[in-house]
């Protein structure tokens, strides 16, 4: 396999393909897109690639390979850039090896005077048409190797596709997302939070400018890491484009003894010429099919009722007590206890590390509240935050050197809590011990896992900047957990979505969208998060009528409605509301069970409206029905809203189309399905900040 070397690996999808070139010296991913009549030769493509030679410019221009480098004369920012005390740098390949295994493709190239290999690996899910590919190093000799960066993928970016849609947010607003043309300027987000973040949800989708949900084309990624990362965009003065995702190491993260090797986070890459649509369908589907546990998949998910928002961190027993027959009896499958139940935790100075139910708000322990919860027929939920300590602790006051540190830099105050050193076994079996216990000896079938801090300062006690193993000792508690306790499902929380990306989801069964409960908030929130993630994980509660956190009301008709369509549940003071208010929320709740099965497993269509609405669909495969989200999120311009063009539906079929909630709404028509999409039907008249759903339903065919 000398310099040479061509070879077209061709990886497939359902319906899309991916095109990798492997050279003597590099691979690259040529195309990733909807599947070829006839798949182009390897002449034909370096053909269509081969590029003038102009002035100003390198005499060869450095191919956009699958992990560029400065040996390679890459001008954009490296996929691979390590060092060897200070030598070792300008590293150029000699192809090894390619194998094949399905359709995962795996390439390596050794550089063989600096005495490191890399490792592509590359390869479609063929269910869900999602490609994944990540890379690794490895130090083939004596001398320390200091790894800057590996990323898991760089890609170059079509022409056509010029437009960036990237995500923003912040605590109780994540998963906001803002369009930016691509420029030479360059995309660049870089996260150093130490948890994926509120910020800056690890993906983007590139689109061609008229890009809307239902047409277009458009290429999405997304790492699948739930520490830091850094995703660029960049249009090179050549005038070609690239995208590149990977982790981002501190200085000294990765050091490399001989033989010793450093695996990438994962890529997950899709393309739809379908506009956004298709990008969400390929991702809800890989989530589903390749991330979920089946027995998860094949559970219905119970309805939740979570203590947090009625009492914060004021628990008593009666309270608990009579708020569980609220929610019992408004239709709850699930008490969730979240924060609070433990050793000296009054407020969020105190507690955490303790992991001992505190007797002075349990004297016999949980099992009170346990058995009063079974005894209705509900399952049993428990708050744990299992990497943090606060200072006033048990565990603080035994283990001070257990924390993470930035060494003499002061400790950064966040929520009065530190994070523990995830990379100790120590620290990971004294935390699998009380995790252990608690499910060994209560009846908890789910914990919600909680992590509420950025990380600035990841040193461990010896000095060593340890961010990415903390990253897997994270990973390695859980799946310790989980492997001692299969049937306890974990719900993923940090500060509501500051966490969640595809390696921590493939561990967890649930996650826990956002702190923010208020519905016309929850829109955005939760458009943005479907877009990488299926209904059945998104933990969707309904809040208080006056929201605690925006102070916006809402009817209850309102926020149930939004509830409905994640993972459904409820975290208000039942106490509180009207028996009005609870008699809605009661048939919101036995409706959302009613559809929770197609809910959690129909196709999800964003649907094109003006800017004061938010629309979406849930279609069955088989065409058979669909539910339709029409929320009015600011006052109407005109008298109506106009048209909902549907989307989904079989073209050939007749579908019966009514309004199903609130309640009180009377509306039906019927059309063809080739109707209903092409000319849509008339909206009934929506009042601000109120949403109606309705039923497609198929009655026969036309
Ligand atoms: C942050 C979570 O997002 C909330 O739902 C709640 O569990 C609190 N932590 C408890 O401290």
């Amino acid at each position: 396999m000398g310099k040479g070397h061509m070879e077209l690996q061709v990886l497939n999808g359902a319906t899309l393909c991916a095109l990798v070139k492997v050279l003597g010296d590099h691979a690259a991913l040529s195309y990733i897109g909807p599947k070829f009549y006839v798949v182009p030769s390897m002449a034909e493509l370096l053909a269509l690639e081969q590029r003038e030679r102009v002035p100003g410019a390198p005499d060869v221009e450095a191919p956009i390979s699958l992990l560029p480098t400065l040996g390679q004369g890459w001008p954009g920012h490296p996929g691979l850039s390590l060092h060897r005390a200070g030598r070792d740098w300008a590293l150029v390949f000699t192809l090894e090896d390619v194998r094949r295994d399905g359709e995962m493709l795996h390439v390596s190239f050794v550089d063989t005077a600096a005495r490191i290999r890399v490792t592509h690996h590359i390869g479609f899910d063929v269910g869900s048409d999602v490609l994944t590919a990540w890379n690794s190093v490895e130090n083939l000799d004596e001398g320390v190797v200091d790894v800057a960066a590996c990323a898991a993928l760089t890609l170059p970016v079509p022409d056509y596709l010029t437009h960036i849609h990237h995500y923003e947010g912040r605590w109780a607003l994540e998963y906001q997302m803002q369009c930016l043309p691509r420029s030479m300027a360059g995309f660049v987000k870089e996260n150093r939070r130490g948890r994926t973040s509120h910020d800056s949800f690890p993906a983007v989708l590139l689109e061609d400018a008229q890009c809307s949900e239902a047409s277009g084309d458009a290429l999405a990624l997304h790492l699948g890491w739930s520490g830091n990362h850094r995703i660029s965009v960049e249009t090179l003065e050549d005038g070609r484009a690239y995208a590149q995702l990977g982790e981002l190491l501190h200085p000294g993260e990765i050091r490399l003894a001989k033989h010793e090797r450093y695996e990438s986070p994962k890529a997950f890459v899709s393309a739809s010429d379908t506009g956004r649509n298709g990008l969400m369908q390929r991702f809800q589907s890989f989530v589903r099919h390749k991330l979920l546990s089946p027995s998860m998949r094949r559970k219905p998910r119970p309805v939740h009722y979570n203590s947090w928002e009625a009492l914060y961190f004021d628990l008593s027993l009666p309270a608990l007590l009579s708020l569980l027959d609220e929610a019992a009896d408004v239709g709850a499958e699930r008490f969730v206890l979240d924060d609070g139940w433990f050793k000296g935790r009054r407020n969020d100075r105190a507690g955490l590390g303790d992991w001992y139910v505190d007797k002075d708000i349990f004297p016999d322990g949980l099992m009170s509240l346990f058995s009063a919860i079974q005894a209705r027929g509900m399952e049993c939920g428990l708050w744990v935050e299992p990497e943090m300590v606060n200072a006033d602790s048990d565990l603080y006051r035994a283990h001070s050197d257990w924390v993470l540190s930035g060494g003499h830099a002061p400790q950064i105050p966040y929520r009065n809590q530190f994070a523990l050193d995830m990379r100790r076994e120590d620290v990971r079996a004294y935390l699998f011990e009380r995790l252990d216990e608690l499910l060994s000896t209560y009846p908890i079938s789910y914990l919600k896992w909680d992590m509420n801090r950025d990380i600035f300062h990841p040193g461990s006690a010896d000095g060593r900047i340890v961010m990415h193993d903390y990253v897997k000792g994270v990973y390695a508690l859980i799946d310790a957990v989980r492997a001692k306790h299969p049937h306890v499902e974990i719900e993923d929380c940090s500060s509501g979505g500051a966490r969640a990306d595809y390696a921590i989801v493939s561990r967890t069964d649930r996650i826990w969208t956002s702190d923010c409960n208020d519905a016309m908030d929850r829109l955005s929130i939760q458009k943005g998060f479907m877009r990488f993630f299926p209904a059945e994980i998104m933990g969707s509660h309904i809040g208080p009528a006056e929201c605690h956190i925006t102070k916006r009301r809402l009817p209850m008709e309102t926020r149930a409605a939004v509830a409905f369509f994640g993972h459904m549940g409820m975290e208000v003071d039942l106490r509180q509301e009207s028996a009005a208010e609870k008699a809605v929320l009661k048939q919101a709740i036995a409706l959302h069970k009613q559809y929770r099965a197609f809910i959690h497993d129909a196709v999800a269509y964003r649907l094109d409206t003006t800017d004061v609405l938010d629309a979406f669909m849930l279609c069955a495969t088989d065409g058979t029905e669909a539910l339709i989200s029409c929320a009015q999120l600011e006052t109407q311009r005109t008298n109506l809203a106009g048209r909902l063009r549907l989307l989904g539906l079989d073209a050939r079929a007749r579908y019966r189309v009514s309004a199903i909630w609130p309640q009180s709404v009377r509306f039906a028509r019927e059309a063809s399905g080739e109707a209903l999409m092409r000319m849509g039907f008339e909206l009934p008249r929506l009042t601000p900040q109120s949403v109606i759903i309705f039923h497609a339903e198929r009655v026969l065919d036309v």
